[in-house]
């Protein structure tokens, strides 16, 4: 345990304690509330937001392509990497003012392997029955993380049930990848009646309540998983409003519980299922829709204005649907996706179970998501007005703001010490005994003027800048 900070969350006006040695996201989520996220690991960018007050963070690794470097010298941090070192305020450019405070407290649950067979070529219908505790209170759509046995290591997967009351159930959809930690392993060594643990429930692809919008589901892949989920508690519901899912397979062999969604369709009059194959083969006899999943939207609807848009699968995927989505007329702030980002890395074997995966592996998988501009539920205007103007209206500094250290705390630094890209490291200053450590952001100048000020730093425009000497 580190010491705790206060980091006040904007424009919702809510105010959490963070560990020092915890995320922001992992404090928020287990003081109940709900933050945008997605992969957890700094590669979607779901969790971006903007540091309004406070410079003092550190964050673990994350993608370049989640998180710029020029953005994170703007102020824009990822708050499932980052670790708070002093008070902070965060600006949240994605919220949903709904579901902020409705967060399930987070729970670390062991379970029992009641069923694990294949329900596609490359996909496993994975069924758990929890044993301690008997219950996990999720939402449908919402996913966990599975600890990678032999390794301290998780992967994220969605529940595609919509409760543990039946029994502790627990039901998955899971993609097999040659090579894959922890798929592997499922694949070839998880049997009926082995144990594995859990954390959760996570996540925000959650049925929001608009009784009268028209839902658009897209889904591919795995991405059934949380479809499924959502689509079943409709029916459990009985929430009949106008609802469409498009799937998307390659071939016929990549189809999933397509009996089940027919007869969803049977259950809710207002719901049609459009599967769409893109390589079908003769030897498919497939006389369904063809093409890109998108293509297929593209040619099914002319204007999705006032509709839900729901969408899950592999990021390219879903990087596809957002911009067609907009285009048809659905409100930004009405696209809700889950993007199945990958955590292991390309192309690299990892060994099933045997420790964690060999150093070296997470650099090469840092720069593999693109950057992505659509992560947003609900953004403030404020933070629109800064994405345009950079900023305007907190004062800057013209030079790097700098910490003094004694030349000792400079060499060991623990607070430092995270596997992540944090600021330049401290730089000793030999003759005069002193080092300097440069804080990564130039903002704010209240928190750190009283220490800068003795060294020449003024706000930008006030004047020439002193260099430091020795
Ligand atoms: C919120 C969320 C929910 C999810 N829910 C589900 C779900 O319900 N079902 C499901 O199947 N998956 C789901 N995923 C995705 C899943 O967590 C990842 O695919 C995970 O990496 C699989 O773990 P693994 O150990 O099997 O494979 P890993 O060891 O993580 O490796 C995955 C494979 O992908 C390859 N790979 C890694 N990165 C890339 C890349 N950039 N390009 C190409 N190949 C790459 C690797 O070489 C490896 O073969 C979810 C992800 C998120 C973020
Ligand atoms: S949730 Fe933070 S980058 Fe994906």
């Amino acid at each position: 345990m580190g010491d705790k900070h206060v980091v006040r969350f904007e424009p919702v006006g809510i105010e959490i304690e963070v560990d020092e040695d915890q995320t922001v996201l992992r404090a928020a989520a287990e003081q109940g509330i709900m933050l945008m996220h997605g992969c957890k690991e700094g590669q979607c960018s779901a969790c971006k937001s903007f540091v309004l007050d406070g410079e003092d963070i550190e964050l673990d690794r994350y993608s370049t392509f989640a998180l710029p470097d020029y953005e994170l010298e703007e102020g824009y941090t990822l708050l499932c990497r980052a670790h708070p070192y002093e008070d902070l305020t965060i600006e949240l450019l994605n919220y949903d003012a709904d579901m902020i405070r409705s967060g399930l407290p987070i729970q670390e649950a062991t379970a029992e392997v009641s069923s694990n067979e294949p329900v596609t070529h490359d996909m496993r219908h994975l069924v758990l029955r929890l044993k301690e505790p008997t219950q996990l209170k999720f939402f449908p759509g919402q996913y966990v993380d599975f600890h990678v046995p032999g390794t301290d290591l998780t992967r994220s997967f969605s529940m595609a049930n919509t409760t543990t009351k039946d029994g502790g159930r627990l039901e998955f959809v899971i993609r097999v990848y040659p090579g894959g930690l922890f798929s592997q392993y499922l694949d070839q060594q998880l049997a009926v009646g082995d144990d594995v643990t859990l954390t959760g429930p996570f996540g925000v692809f959650t049925l929001r309540d608009a009784p009268d919008a028209r839902l658009v589901f897209l889904g591919g892949g795995a991405g059934m998983a949380p479809i499924l989920s959502l689509l079943r508690s409709m029916a459990e519901r009985g929430i009949d409003r106008p609802a469409v899912y498009y799937y998307g397979a390659r071939r016929r062999r990549d189809l999933c519980f397509d009996t089940e969604l027919r007869e969803l369709a049977d259950r809710l009059p207002r719901f049609s299922y459009v599967p769409a194959l893109s390589e079908p083969e003769p030897g498919d006899g497939w006389e369904g829709e063809t093409g890109l999943i998108t293509d297929v939207v593209a040619r099914h609807e002319s204007g999705l204005a006032g509709a839900d848009a729901y969408v899950c699968g592999p990021p390219p995927m879903v990087e596809a649907a957002l911009p067609l989505l907009e285009q048809l007329g659905v409100a930004q702030k009405r696209i809700f996706y889950d993007k199945f980002t990958t955590t292991g890395d390309a192309g690299t074997p990892l060994s099933t179970g045997a420790g964690p995966a060999p150093a070296g592996q997470r650099d090469a998988r840092m720069r593999q998501v693109p950057d992505d501009d659509h992560t947003r539920t609900q953004r403030s205007e404020a933070c629109v007005h800064r994405r345009g103007g950079r900023g305007q209206g907190i004062p800057r500094l013209d030079g790097p703001p700098v910490q003094l250290l004694r030349a000792a705390e400079a060499q060991a630094d623990p607070l430092r010490g995270r596997d992540g890209r944090g600021p330049a490291g401290p730089q000793a200053l030999p003759q005069s005994g002193l080092a300097v450590r440069v804080l990564r952001r130039p903002r704010r100048l209240p928190a750190g003027l009283d220490r800068l000020e003795g060294l020449g730093f003024r706000p930008a425009g006030t004047g020439p800048v002193p260099r430091l000497g020795r």
